[in-house]
């Protein structure tokens, strides 16, 4: 086959060696020039390129061995100037050659849809986190944001959990590492409840303060059914001159209604929180049984869904330190604080908080 294309060489002068290989040339520049499609251009490379059965390896084989010693070194500088070449004509052809499918008539159809890329959509997290935010926005309430990585003094000690207390157990804490020589109001923390942002709004500005607080929280607390080491809190502060404890039920009471339908009833049980006094657990009424009594609410009637109370006057102590309008004798307020992946577990009835968190398309494209 193409080995016979190859002529043996008889003569090795310069002009022998001149047309050997200005022939070759050309029979390499015209078989490139007539390359169409990726499949002509592969079959050039190999009859050319090939390294067994290639032209230039034939050409190598024959020609080189054959040359007497005097002409071995001008037909290896030709023979190498013909390889830079061949392959330049390669590379060019790669290059230009249509594809073999537009070639088979497949080109391009611009009148055929596009690739789809999925719109993205709010996580139902994100949704009820709105959600509760709008509700308190349409109170005249502002929206704050604080850190997520948190000084001991703001998480706790600012909040009336001085070191040593023994509240500072009901919030298992994550802690950065390597701080011990820090004083223990400097170290870091992953904050365990959004409660902190109080006091950095406070310290930030002058009552009257509405400010509602969606963020991320930590606790070093086992994964259950129900309970995830990160989850999410939106807080809640008021702060001005007469503010009462009717005002808190009553701010609650219609957000309840307005995150759970109005026929929902509420109710305050006394709780402990070291940052307010008084401080109490708010109930609804069961919105699955409408408050007869089913499994969701232990045939109680009634579920937890939030903490709250009116700010300790030790608090505002704290917040007078850098504001000093924040005087406990001229003014009063109440904070809320409520966990979001519970709410959005029983407005959507999903059983499993791990659900959230696992990414899963088919669960996530239900609240799209
Ligand atoms: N920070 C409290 C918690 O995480 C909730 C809370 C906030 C209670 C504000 C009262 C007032 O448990």
């Amino acid at each position: 086959m193409m080995n016979e294309e190859i002529p043996n060489l008889t003569a090795f002068d310069e002009a022998a060696l001149e047309a050997a290989f200005g022939s070759v040339e050309k029979r390499a520049r015209a078989a490139a020039a007539a390359l169409n499609g990726e499949a002509a251009v592969e079959a050039f490379r190999l009859e050319w390129l090939g390294r067994k059965q290639g032209r230039l390896t034939e050409i190598s084989a024959r020609w080189l061995k054959a040359a007497p010693a005097e002409a071995k070194k001008a037909l290896g500088v030709r023979f190498n100037a013909l390889k830079v070449i061949v392959e330049g004509l390669l590379e060019q052809a790669e290059d230009a050659a249509p594809s073999d499918a537009a070639l088979a008539g497949e080109a391009i159809d611009i009148t055929l849809p596009g690739t789809r890329r999925l719109t993205g959509a709010e996580h139902p997290i994100t949704k009820i986190l709105n959600e509760i935010t709008q509700v308190f926005a349409a109170l005249g309430y502002s929206v704050g944001v604080g850190p997520e990585v948190e000084t001991d003094f703001y998480n706790f000690e600012c909040m009336n959990f001085p070191p040593g207390h023994p509240a500072r157990d009901t919030q298992d804490t994550l802690v950065i590492s390597n701080q011990d020589r820090r004083p223990l109001r400097d170290r870091l923390l992953l904050r365990t409840h959004t409660s902190p942002v109080q006091m950095r709004t406070m310290e930030s500005q002058p009552p009257p303060v509405r400010i509602v607080i969606p963020g991320k929280v930590h606790r070093n607390d086992a994964a259950d059914a129900t309970h995830s080491p990160i989850f999410h809190q939106v807080e809640g502060l008021c702060v001005d001159t007469n503010i009462t404890f009717s005002d808190l039920k009553g701010t609650l009471d219609h957000a309840m209604k307005a995150l759970f339908g109005s026929a929902v009833k509420t109710r305050f049980f006394p709780s402990f929180f070291p940052f307010t006094e008084p401080s109490a657990d708010v109930q609804i009424s069961c919105i699955f049984c409408g408050g007869k009594g089913c499994r969701k609410c232990k045939n109680s009637g009634w579920i937890e869904l939030l903490g709250c109370g009116m700010v300790d006057p030790a608090v505002f102590a704290f917040a007078a330190e850098k504001q000093a309008a924040y005087d406990p004798k001229k003014i009063s307020g109440f904070a809320f604080g409520m966990g979001v992946e519970r709410i959005a577990m029983m407005k959507y009835g999903i059983s499993e908080i791990g659900q959230f968190y696992a990414g899963d398309m088919r669960f996530l494209g239900q609240f799209a």
